[in-house]
């Protein structure tokens, strides 16, 4: 059924696609009124658009003649759906603070419309946690989101979440939402529709049914990751140790408690887009843990423990096939000379990306909430401040996602 659609065209490079979504709409059979924000106007010009939508275009909250013809409380409720496309992080900004400053905010906060809107922003202005926080507050007032896609940016050497959808896709969404559909609830983030897979923890290797062998991870790190990662949108499955610490919200947690458990919840997990092995595995066990107790007997010698070796989950898991994660990131745990060591472990397990961090006693890096990294890929070895671990997770998810979106791949 034909519908009045007002088309808010921010000011961003993709001001020009929303040209072609004015023919896109009116394919569709319907009648599209646009306002222009001053920035618009610098890509695009109001003759283009009001050749396009075969109407006049609005761009001035004190136009006296629209006022008194067609003013913006006219513009808010002659239609049946806003859309803005291109979003600028501006727009998003206003909207979300209930701003009124031009024609185009004005007419968004006199509206009582849904409103579907398409951010269109460098990968930068769009992971901001500002923005972040626009759009949980946008999503959370009921506005309808499309996009954005990763790709190439207009901008050279430019990659990753932030480019406007296609004009056909948005099309799409106001057809579903003028149908009574949802577009999406929530804005998409940069994760979104990837699978991200998390060990943490330590392991436990039991000695007999009452003693095991441990170490003094507490899990910190690698349920930071798992937040930071559900936080940009991805599905995230956590294979956790036994660790003192709550299931992260919005992740599926598993609890294992030996290595072997561990691989075996990992390879059920794949296929994933990346997997992050934060998790202190164990290296040993028990060669023959007995099923009783052991007893002390007085006057013997202990028994020996005679160790075998675990299976060594991110080297397994690194392995070049077609379930090996895009991305393969370790965490070395080093005392000294950590940087090398981790270069040395990357390329002996196959891992892409390798996090090394210094735990000896001293850093506190062991059951703290701050962590020292260095960052070892292939082609350097990157010294981060010391930070809490909450933004070391931050920081290594968002690589992860601009890693994704350079290389555009899907599992
Ligand atoms: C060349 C150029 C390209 C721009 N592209 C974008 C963009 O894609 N997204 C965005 O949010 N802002 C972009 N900006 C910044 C906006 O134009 C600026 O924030 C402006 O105030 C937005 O106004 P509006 O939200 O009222 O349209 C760009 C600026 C320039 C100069």
């Amino acid at each position: 059924m034909a519908r009045r659609i007002l088309l808010i065209i921010g000011g961003g490079i993709a001001a020009y696609k929303s040209l072609d979504l004015i023919r896109r709409l009116r394919e569709r059979g319907h009648g599209v009124r646009v306002v222009l924000t001053r920035a618009a106007q610098e890509f695009i010009t109001p003759l283009a658009a009001g050749a396009l939508s075969n109407d006049r275009v609005f761009t001035d909250l004190f136009d006296l003649d629209d006022e008194r013809e067609i003013g913006h409380i006219r513009l808010s409720r002659e239609t049946d759906l806003i859309v803005v496309a291109p979003a600028t992080a501006d727009l998003l900004a206003k909207l979300a603070t209930g701003q009124a400053g031009d024609l185009a905010t004005a007419v968004l906060l006199a509206s009582d419309k849904p409103v579907l809107v398409a951010p269109a922003m460098n990968p930068r202005m769009w992971q901001h946690p500002a923005t972040r926080r626009n759009l949980r507050q946008l999503a959370a007032d009921g506005v309808h989101f499309i996009g954005p896609n990763s790709g190439e940016m207009a901008e050279r050497g430019e990659a990753g979440p932030g480019r406007m959808s296609e004009p056909t896709e948005i099309a799409e969404a106001v057809d579903r939402l003028l149908a009574g559909g949802t577009a999406r609830a929530l804005a998409e983030g940069p994760l979104s529709g990837r699978h991200v897979l998390v060990t943490s923890g330590p392991t436990h290797e039991p000695i007999d049914p009452v003693r095991y062998i441990a170490n003094r991870s507490s899990g910190k790190q690698g349920h930071a990751i798992a937040t930071a990662a559900a936080a940009l949108g991805a599905r995230v499955t956590l294979v956790s140790g036994p660790v003192a610490l709550p299931d992260p919200e919005g992740v599926t947690t598993i609890a294992v408690t030996t290595a072997a458990q561990m691989l075996e919840a990992v390879r059920a997990a794949l296929p994933a887009d990346v997997a992050v092995f934060a998790a202190a595995v164990a290296d040993w066990r028990v060669a023959m843990a007995p099923d009783q107790k052991l007893k002390k007997a007085q006057g013997t010698a202990p028994a020996p423990l005679v160790l075998t070796e675990n299976p060594d989950i991110l080297k397994t898991i690194a392995v070049p096939g077609p379930k090996r994660p895009a991305l393969v990131i370790g965490f070395a745990a080093e005392t000294e000379n950590v940087v090398a060591h981790a270069q040395k472990k990357r390329k002996d397990k196959g891992a892409d990306w390798i996090v090394a961090n210094d735990v000896s006693p001293a850093t506190g890096t062991f059951g703290g909430d701050r962590n020292t990294v260095h960052l070892v890929t292939a082609e350097e070895a990157e010294n981060w401040p010391t930070q809490s671990k909450d933004e070391v997770a931050r920081r290594i998810v968002l690589r992860a996602a601009h890693f994704l979106a350079a290389n555009q791949t899907d599992v």
